[in-house]
This record gives structure tokens, C-alpha cells and sequence, in this order.
């Protein structure tokens, strides 16, 4: 298993895309409304990093339909925007974005809210933001991968939550998706150890039930909880300096 080490180039032009993908993060945002339906969100996804001269990587990824994932209440990952899919009041929802700028990826997502939620879906956003900032604190040459997991798993569980097991953050930057899978629950000090120059994401879905997904049979991505109860996520690409982290998806609004 190899994970790739960045050179000075590869992580320049991986800032680059990862900065676009945090700008549709927080250009999208006030077009969250109630009445809203998800596919039109994704056509405004879709032109904001075409005219940003990028390519949004998940159309046509393994056939994927559109051009970011939006994953509503119960949908942990990989939900299509679709025109029937229309926001309400009360509604949480992850917009996932994955940029190619000039060959190079970067990808991040983050939750949105319609109008009034629940305290309880307040709650899990909070936590699984928090989830997210652990396992990013982790990052440093030397560290293990199974540190990230450790902090992430142990802080969801201290507030009543699961985590789902079927989905992992990934090494990328060069591709969408390369080695290593960074798991997000894990056993402490398990796993490869961090050194400068590798690029991965954190991205940890957090469930209210229960900890499993299944998968639509109807479109084959749609990710959703098995009980269905709410689920929450946070995604940052990462890189492994010399000293610590950096955060490269970082927008000006999260
Ligand atoms: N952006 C997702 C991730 O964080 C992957 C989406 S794959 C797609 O890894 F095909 F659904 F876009
Ligand atoms: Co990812
Ligand atoms: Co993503």
C-alpha cells in the first residue's frame, strides 16, 4: 500500500483546487432556502467552478449522475440532486464538493440548515463538526492513521451518537480517490504513520440511531440511515506539513 507524498508542485496546484472547492462551499450557502430544490443548487454548484475555470469531479465518477452530492436528514452520503427533492423548513442537509483544478483535487462538504431545526439536529451538527476538528488535531508527522478514528469514535459515542463504518476519508489530491482509507472509527495508535507531503480528507458521517447505511436500489449511491434518523458530516482535505497540519479546504465561513 503506498501512499503518495506530494511534491511542491502537486501540493500547489492541490491548494489551488481545494481553494475553489471551499469558495462553492461558501458561494452556495445563502442560496440554502426553503422551496429549493436540490438539483438547482447543483446547477448553481456546477457553474460556479465552471467559470472559476475547475471541473466538478463527480459528474460521470462511476456513472454519478450530477455534479456534487447533497444528502438530506436521513441520507448520510452520496445523495443525487434531483428537482423532486425540494427543501423545507426544518430540513439539514451536506453539500459535498470535489473540484478539479488543473488536473488536481480537492474535496470538502459541510451542513446546511433550513429555516428553524430541531435542538437535537443542532446537536449533531455541532458534534460531528467537533468530530471533524478532533480528528484534523491529530494530523502530524509520526502519528498514526488510527489516532483520527480514536478521538472521532470516542467523542460521538460521549454524545449518544454512532458512526458510520461504511464510508472513510481518503488519501487525494492527485486523484479523487487514492490510499490511504482514513477511518473514523479505530482503535488508538493503529494504522500507517503521517509524514509530510501526504494529502488526505477527514470526513466523518455521524448518525443519531443507529451506525449502518444502505444503499438505494433505485439509483445505487443514495446512502441512508437504516432507522431513519438524522445523520450529519463534515469533510476538510488535509495536508501533513513538516511541523503539523494545514487545513486546505478551509472557507471563510467554516
Ligand atoms: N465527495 C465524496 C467523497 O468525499 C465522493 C463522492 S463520489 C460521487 O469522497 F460520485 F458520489 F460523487
Ligand atoms: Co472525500
Ligand atoms: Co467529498
Amino acid at each position: 500500500m503506498t501512499i503518495l507524498i506530494k511534491s511542491k508542485k502537486q501540493i500547489e496546484g492541490i491548494k489551488k483546487s481545494s481553494r475553489l472547492a471551499a469558495a462553492t462551499l461558501d458561494f452556495i450557502s445563502d442560496h440554502v432556502q426553503a422551496g429549493i430544490d436540490t438539483e438547482y443548487l447543483d446547477d448553481l454548484i456546477h457553474k460556479y467552478i465552471q467559470e472559476n475555470e475547475g471541473i466538478p469531479a463527480p459528474l460521470g465518477y462511476r456513472g454519478f449522475p450530477k455534479s456534487s452530492c447533497i444528502s438530506l436528514n436521513n441520507v448520510i452520503c452520496h445523495g443525487i440532486p434531483s428537482k423532486d427533492l425540494v427543501l423545507k423548513d426544518g430540513d439539514i442537509l451536506n453539500i459535498d464538493v470535489t473540484t478539479i483544478v488543473d488536473g488536481y483535487f480537492g474535496d470538502t462538504s459541510r451542513m446546511y440548515t433550513v429555516g428553524e431545526v430541531s435542538d437535537e439536529a443542532k446537536k449533531l451538527i455541532r458534534v460531528t463538526r467537533e468530530c471533524l476538528e478532533l480528528g484534523i488535531q491529530q494530523v502530524r508527522p509520526k502519528k498514526r492513521f488510527g489516532n483520527i478514528g480514536f478521538v472521532i469514535g470516542k467523542h460521538a459515542k460521549a454524545n449518544g451518537f454512532s458512526v458510520v463504518h461504511q464510508y472513510c476519508g481518503h488519501g487525494v489530491g492527485v486523484e479523487f480517490h487514492e490510499e490511504p482509507q482514513v477511518l473514523h472509527i479505530s482503535t488508538k495508535k493503529s494504522g500507517m504513520r503521517m509524514k509530510p507531503g501526504m494529502i488526505f480528507t477527514i470526513e466523518p458521517m455521524i448518525n443519531v440511531g443507529k451506525a449502518d447505511a444502505s444503499v438505494d436500489d433505485t439509483d445505487g449511491w443514495t446512502a441512508r440511515t437504516v432507522d431513519g434518523e438524522l445523520s450529519a458530516q463534515f469533510e476538510h482535505t488535509v495536508l501533513v506539513t513538516d511541523s503539523g497540519v494545514e487545513v486546505l479546504t478551509a472557507g471563510s465561513t467554516v
